[in-house]
């Protein structure tokens, strides 16, 4: 076998374990008037973003990669993230769910009638790798975590099983990790199927700092909270404090309390506050808060990445905190296996050689770094992916979440957002200077 046929087979095998995770989001769970309803104006109907995964497919691997005929040309602008908010979405005529579902079917025959012929060469940028072909795979499980966000913020009865499986748990030895300064190299240049914005591999000089060997839990966030901390300005950014006051919360999104004891709504169920679980649905300003307040500061992202990535052992930069093999299920919480975090402190297995646990997985975790291109950056293959975002609008996450499937969670993998979100699965961990 061909590494060229490997690859193909890796492809033919993601492909169809997507679209099994959309269709358990979208037709297979809802009705169609869910489907097409707005349940939050932060995000689209779910038939939007569903047709939207199908259009994004037919444009980069039957007409990019195969060079076949267009399907629906007609499709490209109802679809096209920049020419509509996603607060607009709900007013547009929509592919209906059962003709969406059906347009999705048959992009996907033709994907997976061409795929054979096409050829994954190096004279093809697009193709080499199969990058193509891990772009839109990757495309399709964001969209699918976009659609869980949007699940959590739907009311009404639920509709996701929330599976039972305990993570293994063991709490670090220590709160916090001592990553000695000096260089590592940050971002990637030969992971085939790595984003423009993670490129090129540099080198970057850090000073020793502390980094939290887990993330920050709900109960010392509660400790934070009940400490007054939404009510004592000096702990918030200046754009943080008027955002409370326009806002008027004190607690992260989902939280309620009830009787004198918190609880949380998780996919349409209230549930009693777990205190181990990493905080979830934080925005950057309270993540930057709390930090304040504990003493601390948010990492940059190249501490994160140091902290994640770095093996002093070999000065070389890991693929993953555990080494370069693939995600298993003792290394991380990803791939919405659960509907939730696991307990800080989880999957020793999966800690990085500085011994930080759950940087990969559980849940995103905010920098104090603006998104922008790394040295060398170059647009590909297509600059609405990552640098139109590039600017002090957007803060990067880390990590990713429970929610985010093993394709896209390497080490390198950069998301972003505006600092007042809270929809996604985010949560942040502390960093302190050292010496
Ligand atoms: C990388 C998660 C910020 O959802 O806006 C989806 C991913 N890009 N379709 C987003 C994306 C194009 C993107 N994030
Ligand atoms: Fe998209």
């Amino acid at each position: 076998m061909t590494e060229e046929d490997r690859i193909k087979e890796r492809v033919a095998v993601e492909l169809t374990s997507a679209r099994r995770r959309s269709l358990g989001l979208t037709v297979d769970v809802l009705e169609s008037p869910e489907l097409v309803a707005q349940h939050s104006p932060l995000m689209s109907p779910l038939v939007w973003d569903l047709a939207h995964i199908g259009n994004y497919e037919e444009q980069w691997l039957v007409r990019a990669a195969a060079d076949d005929d267009p399907l629906r040309p007609d499709l490209d602008h109802l679809y096209d993230a920049f020419e509509h908010p996603r607060a607009d979405r709900v007013t547009l005529p929509l592919l209906p769910p059962a003709e969406a579902r059906t347009y999705l079917d048959e992009v996907r025959s033709r994907v997976l009638g061409s795929l054979e012929r096409v050829r994954l060469t190096p004279d093809s940028p697009l193709l080499t790798g199969g990058f193509a072909y891990g772009m839109v795979i990757q495309h399709e499980h964001q969209h699918d975590e976009t659609m869980l966000a949007t699940h959590q913020l739907r009311q009404g009865a639920p509709v996701l099983e929330v599976p039972g499986q305990a993570a293994p748990f063991l709490a670090p030895e220590a709160p916090e990790v001592l990553v000695p300064g000096g260089p590592f190299e940050m971002g990637t240049t030969d992971d085939p199927w790595a984003y423009d914005n993670e490129r090129p591999a540099h080198q970057v000089d850090l000073p020793p700092y502390w980094i939290d060997a887990h993330p920050v839990t709900n109960a010392e966030y509660l400790a934070f909270i009940d400490a007054g901390g939404y009510e004592q300005p000096r702990w918030w950014h200046e754009k943080g404090r008027s955002r409370l006051a326009r806002t008027g919360k004190r607690a992260p999104a989902f939280w309620q309390r009830t009787g004198g004891q918190w609880v949380r709504r998780r996919f349409g169920r209230i549930e009693p506050l777990p205190p181990d679980e990493p905080v979830q649905h934080v925005c950057w300003y309270e993540a930057d808060a709390y930090a304040r307040w504990a003493g601390k500061r948010l990492p940059t992202e190249a501490e994160w990445e140091k902290a994640a990535r770095h093996d002093p052992a070999t000065g070389a930069s890991r693929r993953f905190p555990w080494g370069d093999g693939e995600p298993g299920d003792h290394h991380a919480n990803l791939g919405q296996r659960r509907l939730g975090p696991a307990p800080a402190g989880s999957y020793p297995a999966g800690a990085s050689a500085h011994g930080c646990r759950q940087m990969i997985g559980d849940v995103w975790e905010w920098t104090s770094t603006d998104f922008t291109g790394y040295p060398g950056f170059r647009v590909f293959p297509y600059k609405e992916y990552s640098q139109v975002f590039f600017g002090a609008e957007y803060k990067v996450l880390r990590g990713g979440s429970w929610a985010t499937h093993p394709t896209v969670a390497r080490g390198t993998f950069r998301n972003w957002d505006y600092p007042i979100r809270r929809q996604i699965f985010c949560g942040f961990r502390c960093a302190r200077d050292a010496g």
